[in-house]
């Protein structure tokens, strides 16, 4: 049986040219919504509009509005690797 592939995203701030956090992604990750996955791992993303898809203050990938996909919607490199780029960390 073929060995499943790790599934991983990196987070990198803009501002601070830094790769934030890098970790593996679980199957029950994949489902989540991008904005509650990122506040859930104590990144502060901005929102006033609660993930109403409205402010846009929340976008990451300088115009990706996170509030509005799922992790799994983040596209990955060959190597299984998603990344998100947070403008203002
Ligand atoms: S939280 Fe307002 S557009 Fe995403």
């Amino acid at each position: 049986m073929p060995r499943e592939k790790i599934s991983l995203i990196e987070i990198y701030g803009s501002a601070s040219k830094k790769l934030l956090i890098r970790r593996e992604l679980s199957i029950q990750d994949l489902n989540i919504n991008l904005m509650s996955f990122l506040q859930n791992l104590g990144l502060p993303i901005a929102s006033s509009c609660q993930g109403e898809g409205i402010c846009r203050l929340c976008i990451v990938n300088e115009s990706v509005i996170s509030c509005g996909i799922s992790v799994k919607d983040l596209p990955f490199d060959k190597k299984g690797v998603r990344k998100v780029s947070i403008g203002y960390l």
